[in-house]
């Protein structure tokens, strides 16, 4: 699929099937955001100053080949580290939004930022921001490219949503993005 066609075929999709996402595809979706494209660590998406403020994490709420839980992308060994093991059927992000498409779909990617990795010049933190636009958006296109539905999902409460899924290294959760097989 050209660039083009997944632009033009984008769309926010909040209903998914029950169907699974696969490991595969998660890693597809973590790789368009923010995995390493060249031998010196650069990135799908940019970064100012290449600082990398950025910290991707997935809930895997039905992923075939992945148990239910939370975990850490590692960019540069483009694997997962388990953040928080989950019950099946318990949405991990339940206290964190009243937003169905979250407890929803199969998988949640979660947007989050270690600001300080950007200094504290006055423009960092929107710089920081700036950038998780970017990686959602990669994110975005290469769900269109799969044959798969998302929503960016900023009405959520932040702190509630690091606790759900223990993000301890000092980030601050931007927005969560589920992803699914489109329902419609
Ligand atoms: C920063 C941001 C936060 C958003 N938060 C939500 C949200 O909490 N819930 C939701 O259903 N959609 C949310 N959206 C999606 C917008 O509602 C959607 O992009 C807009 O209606 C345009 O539709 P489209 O994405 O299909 O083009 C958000 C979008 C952005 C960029």
């Amino acid at each position: 699929m050209s660039v083009e066609a997944a632009l033009a075929a984008r769309r926010s999709v909040r209903g998914y099937t029950k169907q699974t996402l696969t490991l595969a595809e998660v890693g597809q979706l973590l790789w368009a955001a923010q995995g390493v494209t060249s031998p010196d660590g650069k990135r799908t998406a940019p970064s100012a100053m290449h600082r990398y403020p950025l910290e991707i994490a997935v809930v895997a709420q039905n992923v075939e080949g992945l148990s239910s839980g939370a975990y850490r992308y590692v960019p540069a060994k483009h694997s997962l580290e388990l953040l928080m093991a989950a019950k099946p059927g318990v949405p991990l992000l339940a206290g964190s939004t009243q937003q169905a498409q979250v407890h929803n779909a199969p998988a949640v990617f979660v947007i989050s930022a270690v600001y300080e990795r950007m200094g504290s010049g006055a423009k960092n933190r929107t710089w920081t921001d700036y950038e998780a636009g970017l990686a959602s958006e990669n994110l975005l296109l290469e769900a269109v490219a799969l044959g798969l539905g998302a929503v960016v999902t900023g009405g959520i409460d932040p702190a509630s949503a690091k606790e759900a899924v223990k993000l301890t290294g000092g980030e601050e959760v931007i927005v969560v993005i589920p992803v699914g097989h489109p329902a419609n």
